[in-house]
Order: C-alpha cells, then structure tokens, then sequence
C-alpha cells in the first residue's frame, strides 16, 4: 500500500541573475505521506518560498525529480502543471488574497465557478465550507467586513472547497497578531484529525511546533526534527 502523496528527490533551483548564480536548493529530499501535517521552518531567505513554489506546481525545479499523487511534476509544461495544480493543490497565503468585491460565500463558490459545477451545487458546498470554518452567520460580507482572521478562514475555506489532496500554506498566521494565529492553527488541527494533509511553511518557532512534523530548512538544505 502506498500512502506516499509527494516524493521530491535530488531537487535542486538555481537562479541566475546576469553573472550571478544562486543556489537557493540544493539536492533535497522531501516525502510527505497521506494525512501528515507537516511544517517548513526556515529563516527569511532560507528559500521557503521557492520550494513552496516547486511543491505547489507553480515554478518547476532546476534538477531532481518530483512526484505528487503519481504524476512526475518536474517535467511537465505549464498547461500540465496548472491542471495538477488545480486538482492537488489548495494554497492559502499570509495575505489571504480574496477578491474585494465579492463576499465570502462568491469567494468561496469561485474555484467551482472555474470547475463548471451547477449553481446550486455550488452554492451548497460554498456554504457548507464556511459553515465548517465557523463562518456560517458570514456568508455576505465582503472581505473589508471581516476580521484578519475570519478572511484568513474564507481563504481557508475555499482552498478546501474543490477537495484537494493537500493544503498548502505559506506563513498562514504571519498577517494575524497572536491569538488569531492560534484560533488558525486550531482549525488546521481540526482539518488534520479528518485526514487532510497539510504543508504549511513559516518562519516562526511556535507555529511549526503545531505541526506533527518539522522540517527545517536552512542552506538550501533540509533537515528533519524529531519529534
Ligand atoms: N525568481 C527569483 N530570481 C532570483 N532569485 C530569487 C528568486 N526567487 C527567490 N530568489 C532568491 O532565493 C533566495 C530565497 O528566497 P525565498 O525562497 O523567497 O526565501 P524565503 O521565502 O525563505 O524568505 C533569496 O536569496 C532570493 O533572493
Ligand atoms: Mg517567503
């Protein structure tokens, strides 16, 4: 039985920059198993970001090869990757990035406006989502009407509304102050007891220790903490 959901091996990103050449990761190895809940945890610089990239199928490695959910990613052009990336991926990022003008429920019901689902199945499973991130009584307000740490839960929400195999989120609590991080990190625990697997990458020690795994990453390189 293979539970294995991402294996990257040997990965290597170099960016050139006129003469320069930087080696931002270099020969890494990285298998994440159906149902971890896993943390990056590197300084600014450290290159969380570009291995966030190359594991969410937004930028592709230099070297090494990378398997998600059977099919090897490092390969494949950018219409193969956003395909994958649209079925495998759900992203949230620190700036929870919801667009101003439609509400949280419209927010939510988009990723299935772009799959073609029907609207009232649409609106179902938007609802739904919100109503599991505690959102229920939120439904039509805009992002400017709610709170940090409601917008980071719509953000959550509709990375969860098309089921994708993993949750990917980079620094998700970095925009929020601390109490609000925790309330985040809460529900990431809840999703995680259901099954879901989660990457999540910061910078900051006592978010990582949410996690049930904590990978550092420093140099370019990993280094896994044992817990
Ligand atoms: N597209 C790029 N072109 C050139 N250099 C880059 C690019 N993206 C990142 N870098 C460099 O890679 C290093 C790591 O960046 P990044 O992955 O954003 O780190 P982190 O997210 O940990 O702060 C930095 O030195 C940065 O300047
Ligand atoms: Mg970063």
């Amino acid at each position: 039985m293979n539970r294995q959901i991402l294996k990257m091996d040997q990965i290597t990103k170099t960016f050139h920059m006129g003469e320069e050449e930087q080696t931002v990761l270099n020969h890494i190895n990285l298998t994440v198993n159906i149902g971890d809940f896993v943390a990056i945890l590197g300084p600014s610089g450290s290159g969380k970001t570009t291995l966030m990239n190359i594991v969410g199928c937004l930028d592709t490695p230099t070297s090494g090869q990378y398997i998600l959910s059977n099919h090897q990613v490092d390969t494949l052009d950018e219409a193969k990757l956003a395909s994958i990336r649209n079925k495998e991926i759900g992203f949230v990022f620190q700036q929870f990035q919801l667009l101003p003008r439609l509400n949280a429920w419209q927010n939510v019901e988009l990723p299935l406006v772009y799959r073609g689902l029907p609207e009232k199945l649409r609106k179902e499973r938007a609802k739904e989502m919100l109503q599991k991130v505690g959102l229920a009584d939120k439904l039509r307000n805009r992002p400017n009407q709610l709170s940090g740490g409601q917008q980071q839960r719509v953000a959550i929400a509709r990375a969860m509304v098309t089921g994708p195999t993993i949750l990917l989120a980079d620094e998700p609590t970095g925009a929020l102050d601390q109490k609000t991080g925790q309330q985040i990190m809460k529900l990431f625990h809840e999703l995680h007891n259901e099954g879901k697997t989660i990457i999540m990458i910061t910078h900051d020690k006592e978010i990582a220790q949410h996690a049930s795994r904590i990978v550092h990453i420093l140099d370019g390189q990993l280094s896994e903490e044992c817990v």
